[in-house]
């Protein structure tokens, strides 16, 4: 039962990062561990903003303004470094994980 209730949930929480951004929320989950120190091993934030739960379109479209050197809140200068060489697709990976997190 408990296996059952586990199962459904994971495929739950793969369904919903594809319908986001069609991104692989595995993949994402490998690739943030760059961004753990910042943001928080749950996403919960630190030196960062909290990350989890949100809006996978709405992560995209800021690590993007990031990517692109854009200014986007007070510390930009931390964080744009580290979207620098992010392609498309880890964006969304990226994205569909921390989406997930709950
Ligand atoms: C050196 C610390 C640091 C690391 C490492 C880091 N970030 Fe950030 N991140 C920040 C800071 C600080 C901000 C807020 C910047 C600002 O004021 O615009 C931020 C902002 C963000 C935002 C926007 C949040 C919001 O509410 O505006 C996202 C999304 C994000 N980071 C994702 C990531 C991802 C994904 C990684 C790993 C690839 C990562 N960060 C690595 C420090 C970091």
């Amino acid at each position: 039962m408990k296996n059952t209730v586990l199962a459904i949930a994971a495929a739950g929480l793969v369904s919903f990062g594809m319908a986001a951004q069609a991104g692989d929320v595995n993949a994402g989950k490998a690739a943030y561990g760059t961004c753990m120190g910042c943001h928080g091993g749950a996403g919960e934030g630190g030196v960062g903003p909290a990350v989890k739960g949100r809006d996978a379109a709405q992560l995209a479209g800021l690590l993007k303004k990031y990517r692109a050197g854009e200014q986007v809140g007070p510390m930009t200068a931390l964080m744009a470094p580290m979207a620098a060489s992010l392609s498309d697709a880890d964006i969304a990976n990226l994205s569909a994980y921390m989406a997930s997190l709950k």
